[in-house]
């Protein structure tokens, strides 16, 4: 079975279970600063989790684009990855356990289906503790559905238990399913997930909480189902092989093996570097591809791209690709990775160039940076033939250096590294750094605060002014909310002046006085195209959306909306009217990247 056929099998599956199909959503959240990036499904949909109606209905699935760097140290086995898809279905307020269980234990063993063998599968369900009881109906369900009670684990929080996706938010105890990868006659009779072979391929969450910012856990009104199911560990297992030798990847392990001239499964080494090259390379793509104005650089999603593409880098220049004077490695990988995935994903077709312009500048600035950072390992401080580790973090941080990387070079010079010292200075910058991205769960979707809706609305009547004052060329590049504060990216070339910021303030404020309403109408997005409606969003024509429109005014009393301020695809939430906003400021204005300019505003 391909790729695509496996995520179409999925998605037609689903859809005779009466659910709708929803797009995949960005990699990058859209105003929402709780997390860097889209990193399960779930994640575009925390609003309907929490009671709010989806256009699309009460049952969804899709294939999500995810990117999670909590593992990038693990990539380089079989099955990690920092970018993969993972398939989902979801219920807000639908069916729950029952049903569930029912359908994903039918979609993997049923003939018509994936047609795994159930003796190959194992399950795990929540054991129970202060917060929650054990899952005695999950258990059961399990047990009806012919899965051996040795097969069915019973364990804590640490393991089967998902969400939020942020600080607060809904989540719940979750049933995980396992596949046993060995060969089918070394299956053992129970099922222990300390074994590696024994992979976590699907996980069924039931959202009934909600986590408080006190730590404790309230019930839903809503009763979800959020699950998934990650495609390339099922591809793998369909295909019989190893996750990287599918043919998500395989086209691009043999491009780098032309490029080396290794091969994969040769040694230990070669593998993971190619592997971990594949990986990054290919989430790099994907993150730049999305078009919400991410680049390589030093801080936030930018930051993550930057150390993806080094680290492919790095391994690179390990497994023999000539990165200095090749200048074309690069530009291969992109086009290989596009390939596999011009048919779901064609933004990275529409993209490529920027792509390519993007991750040729990084190789090249890395490449000087390393020929620094060469310089600076020589004048590094030793100690009886150790350099300590302080020093070897130093590297790390400003030059990028993996500590790997140091190690080899201080061998070569006959040297060696403190690592220990090492490991000890990296565990106090990740504490450090925990603690600063823990403050990023503050505002976002998770947390629809007062204040965050307010701003919300006000992005929303933002970009209308702009639009208004600077010209229809004006679209949304990306936006951040906080508690605090606005921050807005848009295509523009120039500088705003000072007399066109004022007269984007003047518009914006008369518009609150006038307390205009925000409505919203569920739409098809052809439809809600064809009125003109803007924003960002990642739907497909035929699909529902939401759009929001700021233009009622209450003062005239009148039934028509006479006055159209601002019409978007959107999935909320916003306030009512307009009227208690305040007064809305521009702060600041400036250059966010090439041809995109930056507004940081606020509400006072
Ligand atoms: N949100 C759940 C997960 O990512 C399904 O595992």
């Amino acid at each position: 079975m391909t790729a695509n056929e496996l995520r179409q099998k999925y998605l037609d599956f689903f859809k005779s279970k009466e659910h709708a199909i929803i797009s995949s959503a960005s990699l990058i959240p859209e105003n929402d600063p709780s997390v860097l990036f889209t990193t399960a499904g779930m994640h575009p949909l925390v609003p309907y989790l929490l009671g709010a109606k989806h256009p699309a209905g009460a049952r969804l699935a899709n294939a999500q684009k995810c990117i999670r760097t909590d593992d990038i140290d693990e990539v380089g086995d079989a099955t990690h990855h920092t970018f993969f898809e993972m398939m989902g279905n979801w219920s807000l307020g639908d069916y729950f356990k029952q049903d569930a269980i029912a359908w994903s234990w039918e979609f993997l063993i049923g003939k018509d289906w994936l047609n795994l063998d159930p003796k190959l599968l194992a399950v795990s369900v929540f054991a129970g503790d202060e917060d929650a009881p054990f899952d005695e109906e999950s258990y059961n369900l399990w047990l009806a559905m012919g899965v051996p009670a040795e097969r069915i684990a019973k364990l804590p929080k640490k393991n089967n238990w998902w969400g939020p996706a942020g600080q607060t938010g809904p989540c719940g105890p979750d049933t995980e399913i396992f596949y046993w990868s060995g060969t089918p006659e070394t299956v053992p009779a129970g099922f222990n997930d300390d074994n590696e072979l024994w992979v976590e391929i699907w996980n069924n969450v039931f959202m009934q909480y909600f986590k408080n910012a006190d730590g404790s856990f309230s019930l839903l009104e809503q009763k979800n189902v959020d699950t998934g199911l990650g495609l390339e560990r099922v591809l793998a297992i369909l295909s019989k092989c190893d996750n990287y030798q599918t043919e998500l990847f395989s086209p691009l392990i043999k491009e780098l093996e032309i490029l080396s001239g290794k091969t994969y499964g040769s040694d230990v080494q070669t593998t993971q570097s190619l592997r971990i090259i594949a990986d990054h390379v290919k989430a790099g793509i994907f993150i730049i591809g999305d078009q919400r104005g991410v680049t390589p650089s030093n801080v936030g999603q930018g930051y993550v791209v930057r150390r993806l593409l080094r680290r492919a880098i790095v391994q690179a220049g390990k497994i023999g690709i000539d990165v200095k004077f090749n200048h074309t490695w690069m530009s291969k990988l992109i086009s290989n990775v596009i390939q596999t995935y011009i048919d779901i994903y064609p933004e990275l077709e529409e993209n490529q160039n920027l792509i390519t312009i993007e991750i040729e500048k990084e190789t090249m600035k890395f490449q000087n940076t390393l020929e620094n950072g060469l310089k600076e390992f020589d004048k590094l401080k030793v100690e009886q033939g150790r350099i300590g580790g302080v020093e070897a973090f130093n590297l790390y941080q400003s030059y990028g250096f993996p500590l790997e990387l140091s190690a080899e070079i201080a061998e070569e010079r006959g040297l060696e590294i403190d690592r220990a010292g090492f490991t000890e200075e990296l565990k106090k910058h990740q504490d450090l750094s925990r603690t600063a991205s823990a403050g990023k769960f503050k505002g976002g979707l998770a947390d629809s605060s007062v204040e965050t809706t307010r701003l919300h609305t006000a992005a929303h009547m933002l970009l209308a002014a702009l639009r208004k004052v600077l010209g229809d060329h004006i679209t949304q590049k990306g936006s951040n909310i906080t508690a605090e504060r606005l921050r807005f990216d848009f295509t523009h070339s120039a500088k705003v002046t000072p007399e066109e910021i004022a007269q984007v303030e003047k518009m914006i404020n008369e518009a609150i006085e006038k307390c205009l309403d925000v409505a919203y109408e569920e739409i098809p997005l052809d439809e809600a195209k064809a009125t003109n409606a803007h924003g960002v969003f990642d739907s497909k024509y035929g699909e529902s959306v939401r759009v929001y429109t700021i233009g009622v005014d209450n003062k005239k009393k009148q039934s028509e909306w006479d006055e159209i301020f601002s019409r978007e695809i959107c999935g909320g939430p916003h306030v009512e009217n307009i009227g208690k906003l305040g007064k809305f400021r521009i702060q600041k204005e400036e250059a966010s990247s090439s041809g995109v300019r930056r507004i940081k505003a606020v509400l006072e």
